[in-house]
C-alpha cells in the first residue's frame, strides 16, 4: 500500500516559523517522523512539498492510478483552494487532511476548509501525530 502525503506553502519553515503555534521541530523533523510512522504499518510513502497551488493540484493528478491514498496538510491552501478541492475529487482516491494547529480554535478564516470537503477524516491540533494518525487511519479505511 502506497500514500502519498502532501504538505502545502511554509511548512518547509517549521522551526522557524511561529513555533509558539507550530513548534520547534524542522520540515526535515516531520519528513523522519512521517517514515517511520508509515514503515511501523507497513506503508510507502512518497513526501511532497511545495508552496504552489498548481504544483500541489499536479502531485495529486499524479497520484491517480500510482497511489492508494492521499494525506494532505493543504497549509493555508485549505482555506482558498477550490483547485485543490476540485483535484482530489477529479482522482477520488480516500484522503485524509491534517493539520498541525488546531485550525478550530484560531481566526476564524481558519475554520472553513476548502480540500476537506473531499476528505474521509479531518485530524487538527495534534502536531506531528496527527500524519501517524492519519496514515493509520487511511491504511484500515482502505483494508
Ligand atoms: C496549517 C494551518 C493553516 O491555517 C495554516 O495556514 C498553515 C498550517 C496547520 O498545519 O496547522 O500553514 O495547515
Amino acid at each position: 500500500m502506497k500514500f502519498l502525503v502532501i504538505n502545502g506553502p511554509n511548512i518547509n519553515m517549521l522551526g522557524l516559523r511561529e513555533p509558539d503555534i507550530y513548534g520547534r521541530k524542522t520540515y526535515a523533523d516531520l519528513l523522519e517522523f512521517i517514515r517511520a510512522s508509515a514503515a511501523a504499518v507497513g506503508v510507502e510513502v512518497e513526501l511532497f512539498q511545495s508552496n504552489s497551488e498548481g504544483a500541489i493540484v499536479d502531485i495529486i493528478q499524479w497520484a491517480y492510478n500510482r497511489a492508494d491514498g492521499i494525506v494532505i496538510n493543504p497549509a493555508a491552501y485549505t482555506h482558498t483552494s477550490v483547485a485543490i478541492l476540485d483535484a482530489l475529487k477529479a482522482v477520488a482516491l480516500p484522503a485524509v487532511e491534517v493539520h498541525i494547529s488546531d485550525v478550530g480554535s484560531r481566526e476564524d478564516f481558519r475554520k472553513l476548509s476548502y480540500a476537506g470537503k473531499a476528505c474521509v477524516k479531518t485530524i487538527a491540533g495534534k502536531g506531528f501525530e496527527g500524519y501517524k494518525e492519519a496514515i493509520e487511519f487511511l491504511k484500515d479505511h482502505i483494508s
